[in-house]
């Protein structure tokens, strides 16, 4: 399409050679691509940005891109810190020492409502590999947790691929409000059900499986411990998971087998977990250590390896 048809219908039609200006950056991004003077088309990349909750997740950045320039201030100011109230998100929003960017985005809820659309828009990429990179269907007719879970879209994936799981999916109250109004597709409707749970209480489910996806990352190590020791009580030894299993999606370091830039997803998300809450992405053994820092029967192993966004699996579960 010409540049002057694109910015007609993005209403900037005076301002075509700026707009060509920028989809020749996008361009060298895989965004859009040039291919004739001033004529744009679609790449797979671009045909995302179609779907509204993946742009919602870019529209979330807008407050990210402010934050950017604090970060050599925060760490002068809090050398040293895993306290998300100290982070680089909280000394550029000008909330440093009395709020988190979790707290922050709980007082503006349609930052939050975009935020929680957006997880589900920028996961969609990840979907076929997480479905195929555990052996969900092996779990039978279990119930599994998904605490942390948005507005349940990791679950529904997972349930076209298993169908005899069920499913809670647990969150805050504003998200758990937006999700209830969701028309489920009929044979997921019976089961899925949505709870509120704090996962900084103890968890009320028993269940045999608890899913942390993405939750993790956001948290300095004694953190991730205590939600760790907050679904313990529901676990009991038994061999490879057989009294209860936790399961966590996340991206795994594995910085030896990386050339650029196949890293490049997992180094930009790690900055922003950085920059945003004062955490990290971790190692295969430094997920282990946690594990066994919450309980030393835990025994965890990894399923698969160098996915997209969160798409590899750690399996936790007693042993004595
Ligand atoms: C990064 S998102 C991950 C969403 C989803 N698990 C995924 O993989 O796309 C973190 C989720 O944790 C939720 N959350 C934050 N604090 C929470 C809390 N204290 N208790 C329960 N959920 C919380 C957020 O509302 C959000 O849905």
């Amino acid at each position: 399409m010409h540049i002057n048809e694109i910015a007609a219908r993005a209403d900037c039609p005076y301002d075509s050679a700026k707009l060509a200006s920028c989809l020749r950056i996008l361009a060298q991004h895989y965004i859009f691509k040039e291919v004739k003077e001033n004529y744009f088309a679609h790449t797979r990349f671009s045909m995302t940005l179609r779907d509204e909750n993946r742009v919602d997740f870019i529209r979330t950045s807008t407050q990210l891109a402010k934050i950017g320039p604090y970060f050599y201030e925060a760490m002068k100011r809090y050398p040293g810190s895993s306290n998300p109230r100290q982070s680089t998100f909280a000394v550029g929003t000008g909330i440093d020492g009395r709020e988190s960017a979790f707290e922050w985005m709980l007082r503006n809820p349609e930052y939050h409502r975009r935020f929680s659309n957006g997880m589900e828009g920028t996961s969609r990429l990840a979907m076929a590999n997480l479905q195929t990179v555990y052996p969900w269907r092996d779990l039978g007719p279990s119930v599994l947790v998904d605490i942390g879970g948005g507005k349940g879209h990791i679950s529904m994936e997972i349930a076209k691929i298993a169908p005899q799981l069920r499913f809670i999916v647990q969150d805050t109250p504003a998200i758990v409000a937006s999700a209830t109004g969701i028309q489920l597709p009929e044979d997921l409707r019976g089961r899925i059900q949505f709870q509120i749970h704090d996962f900084w209480t103890v968890q009320p489910r028993r269940a045999d499986v608890y899913l942390f996806r993405l939750i993790f990352h956001s948290w300095a190590d004694e953190k991730v411990v205590r939600l760790i020791r907050n679904v313990l009580p529901h676990l009991r030894t038994g061999e490879n998971g057989m009294g209860g299993r936790i399961l966590v999606a996340e991206s795994i370091i594995e910085a030896e087998k990386a050339r650029p830039p196949s890293l490049m997803e997992q180094a930009t998300i790690n900055m922003m977990m950085m920059t945003i809450h004062n955490s990290s992405e971790r190692t295969f053994g430094q997920y282990k250590a946690l594990f066994e820092r919450a309980d030393s029967r835990f025994r965890v192993r990894q399923y698969g390896s160098g996915g997209p966004l969160a798409s590899e699996i750690l399996e936790a579960w007693l042993e004595e």
